[in-house]
């Protein structure tokens, strides 16, 4: 459905990502981890169009979409939720939420979609009216996810939903979305807790020093021993 072949980026004259390719395939979990630093949320920018690769091709349902904009992507069905959210914070969860909607497609929509969200994250129906930045952690985490399904996506992509949530939070927030696969959503999913997303994944990537160093079936990726060379070995 998503697919990224030999891509290079990078900024201001900087290279970060070599030759990074991955797939995400329908209607399942899609995940990449790998240390800080390797270059996870470079290849999601590239994937949400915040970012333009100086070279390779981003492809999205048959189609090439390496210079669409980011606002056209998520006309088209890519849902993103970025590195730090980039919430309003001076706008309530629901104002935020709604800001999702932006595409006709979604707006149209967009009560419809706010009642899913809510009976998908309770918590939020109940602070719709608070200002995005007197929200906790996890509550932000949960409306940048909503903000992102506002859109109506075909793929939901995802940088570190776990980031600086509380344990119990994250254990949740990863049953949410196993529980949005289940429903027939698409996920691509940046993490840094890679025990976690490998639990509900279906398909994982180990990034390192900007391109992929392994891929498989998580029951693969959870080989302790491999896993800890791909995380510290150099180079
Ligand atoms: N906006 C930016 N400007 C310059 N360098 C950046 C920027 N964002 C990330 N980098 C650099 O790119 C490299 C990869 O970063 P990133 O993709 O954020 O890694 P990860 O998400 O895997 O931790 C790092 O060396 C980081 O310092
Ligand atoms: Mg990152």
């Amino acid at each position: 459905m998503l697919r990224l072949d030999g891509i290079d980026a990078g900024y201001a004259g900087t290279q970060v990502l070599r030759q990074m390719g991955l797939e995400a395939k329908q209607g399942v979990i899609t995940v990449l981890i790998g240390p800080n630093g390797a270059g996870k949320s470079t290849t999601l920018k590239i994937v949400n169009g915040l970012l333009r690769p100086t070279r390779g091709q981003v492809s999205f349902a048959g189609e090439d979409i390496t210079k669409l904009p980011a606002h056209e992507r998520s006309a088209r069905g890519i849902g993103s939720c970025p590195e730090g959210r980039r919430l309003f914070p001076l706008l309530t969860a629901e104002g935020n939420l709604r800001l999702g909607a932006y595409a006709p497609r979604a707006r149209a929509a967009a009560d419809e979609t706010l009642a899913y969200v809510y009976d998908l994250f309770p918590r939020l129906r109940e602070r719709a009216s608070v200002k995005a930045g007197r929200l906790s952690g996890g509550e932000q985490q949960m409306v940048g996810i909503g903000r992102a399904l506002m859109s109506k996506p075909s793929i939901l992509v995802l940088d570190e939903p776990s980031l600086g949530l509380a344990p119990k939070l994250v254990s949740e927030i990863f049953e949410k979305i196993h529980e949005l696969r289940q429903g027939g959503l698409t996920v691509l999913m940046v993490e840094q807790n890679a025990y976690a997303a490998l639990r509900i994944a279906d398909f994982g990537y180990v990034m390192q020093n900007g391109r992929v160093v392994r891929a498989g079936p998580p029951g693969e990726l959870l080989d302790l021993e491999a896993l800890r060379r791909d995380y510290f070995a150099i180079g």
